[in-house]
């Protein structure tokens, strides 16, 4: 069979239709708001107050009545919007254990409000935490682990919030059959963000601290490249059996890690430049953060390799860490997601920005606070973590400086040019081994003003089943083996991840930008004509490379 071969065998699939369920290759179930119109604000106003709730609760869902709904004309289904009135049942993946995911019951739900006249909560790295601090944290697990079930403060309810957001429970407002999904998206980092908030605000006033702050995984620094201490003691409240038993500390933590491999050990230089990559070097917040609700960003990719390498293998899924629906079991999920939460700061410190379009500022989630009180919070209130009452203690950052160097050299490439010359039929289907194409660039040798105002952008149209683990490399420029390319190079431009997880939300389709500007001035490629892509299948199956476009806007932050 050849590696790689264009969709010419589906001749009778006229590939427009790739996109609909109807596609063999993908038969999973996909909800979608038909009509944007039934979502919009011109809908809204045609429909008296009363109609439009009463269809809400209409459809019954497993939150109860909504007593205190209130109509906001100027809300539209643009933003992801959880209703409170609709959560089912979870789209689970093959193996799991039945369970449902949706929080108990309330009739109330109330606007959240921004503290005020409180302590500020400093949150430290897991692995440099006091015994004191330790303590308290333990304390604090130990008595959430004690409420009961259905307290929604409970150890078990705040685990299933992962679920019920990323499994296909909740439902976009005024779009019953929407489904939201957090993840491919560029509210995956807020929606974590509040996830944490509560989390720790429960911990601390469980054990009547307010000051109590959840620890950071600090696995992008070399003394924190392993599962932290305090999660791997068998007799605290903070320990999971069920993780990767090869990757125990003091097993190095390997952010290239690929599960067909035989388990090695990581490298701390590949490590640091890996996340040179995907933080320092992303400079634009759509590709840092995900340009759309199905795009996933830099921040988002890195972080889902911490979630397959930690997961138990053994399991069906990679429970916990490994699946999206188990990982919020695991207390090892909170302070790994305490360290994306911090990059995202990190990040912001190097001057760079917040997405700033309405969809993204408006989009709302449902969390229960420290008194039980059911709370809807918006993506905006979020953006300063001061405002929220935490900050990172700050630690240094040995990957800001770590930029990888090419292979090759301009010169050698001109000695012996690439073997790459042609341009692929797309779409393609990537199988097992590497696949080179020529993709033309529209402009090149660009000023620098031009440059600075729009990032070059290498942007891939991709389909997959999203119920999979999958992951693939993107060299450019490469020539020699591929299987050998990793980020101590600097043709290695990005690795697409995905941790299975139900989606029937928006799309079975994503896009993957990653912003290459930089990257073509360190290979000297700025004047080329062309790049060769590589792309290197590490794992999972039947990825559809739809489309593969360079282009200058997809990076912006468009009003
Ligand atoms: Cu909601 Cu780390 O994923």
């Amino acid at each position: 069979m050849p590696s790689i071969t264009s969709l010419s065998f589906f001749s009778t699939v006229n590939y427009a239709s790739a996109t609909s369920p109807s596609l063999p290759l993908f038969p999973f179930p996909r909800h979608t708001c038909k009509s944007k119109v039934s979502c919009k604000v011109g809908d809204h106003n045609q429909n008296p107050k009363g109609n439009r709730r009463d269809v809400l609760i209409g459809l019954g869902g497993g939150l109860g009545a909504a007593a205190s709904f209130t109509y906001n004309p100027f809300a539209t289904a643009d933003p992801v919007v959880t209703d409170h009135t609709n959560c089912g049942d979870p789209n689970l993946p093959a193996g799991a254990k039945p369970t449902k995911c949706c929080p108990p019951n309330s009739n109330t739900v109330t606007d959240f409000v921004l503290p005020s006249n409180q302590p500020l909560r400093i949150r430290q790295p897991a692995h440099a935490l006091s015994d004191d601090n330790i303590n308290k944290y333990k304390e604090a697990i130990k008595l959430m682990k004690a409420l009961p079930d259905d307290d929604p403060r409970s150890f078990l309810q705040q685990g299933k919030i992962h679920c019920a957001y990323c499994h296909d429970s909740y439902y976009e407002e005024g779009c019953p059959d929407k489904k939201i999904q957090v993840h491919f998206s560029c509210i995956f980092a807020p929606f974590h963000r509040w996830y944490l908030y509560f989390y720790e605000r429960i911990l601390g006033s469980l054990i009547g601290d307010p000051t109590f702050a959840l620890p950071f995984w600090n696995w992008d620094h070399p003394d924190g490249m392993e599962i932290p201490a305090i999660f791997a003691d068998r007799r605290s409240p903070l320990y999971n059996p069920l993780r990767n038993a090869n990757h125990q500390p003091p097993t190095l933590l390997d952010l290239d890690w690929n599960k067909n491999d035989v388990d090695t050990s990581g490298d701390v230089e590949k490590n640091l430049k890996k996340v040179h990559k995907f933080i320092y070097q992303v400079k634009r917040p759509t590709c840092f953060f995900g340009r759309s609700f199905v795009t996933a960003g830099s921040l988002e990719s890195l972080h889902n390799t911490l979630h397959s390498w930690s997961g138990d293998r053994t399991q069906p899924n990679g429970e916990d860490m490994g699946s999206f629906y188990s990982s919020g079991r695991d207390p090892l999920f909170y302070g790994h997601h305490s360290n994306v939460d911090r990059l995202w700061t990190v990040w912001k410190s190097f001057g760079r920005e917040d997405l700033n379009n309405r969809d993204y500022l408006e989009s709302s989630f449902l969390f229960y606070n420290e008194n039980k009180n059911l709370v809807r919070v918006k993506t905006k209130d979020c953006l300063d973590t001061l405002k929220l009452g935490y900050e990172y203690q700050p630690v240094e950052v040995p990957w800001k400086d770590a930029k990888s160097s090419a292979t090759t050299s301009k010169a050698q490439r001109m000695a012996k040019p690439f073997t790459t010359t042609k341009a692929l039929d797309l779409p393609l289907i990537l199988f097992e081994e590497p696949v080179s194409t020529v993709v033309k660039r529209p402009q090149k040798s660009r000023s620098q003003k031009e440059k600075d105002l729009k990032e070059e952008t290498l942007v891939f149209d991709i389909q997959f089943n999203k119920r999979g683990d999958v992951k693939f490399d993107v060299l450019i420029d490469w020539e020699g083996n591929p299987k050998i390319a990793n980020p101590k190079n600097r043709e290695f431009a990005g690795s697409f991840v995905n941790v299975n997880h139900a989606d029937s939300s928006r799309d079975t389709n994503v896009k993957y930008a990653i912003g290459i500007t930089e990257l073509l001035e360190d290979l000297e490629a700025d004047d080329d004509d062309s790049i060769v892509v590589t792309l290197v299948p590490r794992y999972g199956r039947w990825v559809i490379i739809k489309d593969i476009t360079i282009n200058f806007e997809e990076c912006e932050n468009k009003k």
